[in-house]
């Protein structure tokens, strides 16, 4: 979240900033694009369950499965870089890419973000 401080002729105005997350189509997850507002330092993954993105989550967010993987298209650089053994549990992800990300993992930064949710999760890919 930013507190933005324009300065106006006769007065201060204070403007207040959230963050956007747009969930970009997938056609189980998201038939229709969506985009939601979600404070600066919230869980990604638990932003997109409340939102009604039913992502996996195997695990329960304790970074032990890939099946919450999303693709950060827009905004990767206002989040934390990820830690060593989450980049191990993503080489085992379906459709990985640069900007790839355990959602469970992520802490909504003061940029707006735009979500890929893969095709599959590690599960489908195993069937
Ligand atoms: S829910 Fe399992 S690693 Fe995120």
């Amino acid at each position: 979240m930013i507190l933005l401080r324009k300065q106006h002729p006769l007065k201060r105005i204070d403007i207040l900033i959230v963050p956007k997350i747009t969930v970009l189509i997938h056609p189980e997850l998201c038939p229709d694009e969506k985009t939601f507002q979600v404070s600066e330092g919230k869980n990604l993954c638990r932003e997109l369950l409340k939102n009604n993105i039913n992502i996996e989550h195997a695990c329960e967010m304790s970074r032990a499965c890939t099946t919450c993987h999303v693709i950060i298209k827009k905004g990767f650089d206002s989040i934390d870089v990820s830690e060593e053994d989450e980049e191990d549990l993503l080489d085992r992800a379906w459709g990985l890419h640069p900007q790839s990300r355990l959602s469970c993992q992520v802490k909504v930064g003061s940029d707006d973000l735009e979500i890929e949710l893969p095709l599959y999760t590690i599960n489908h890919a195993r069937e």
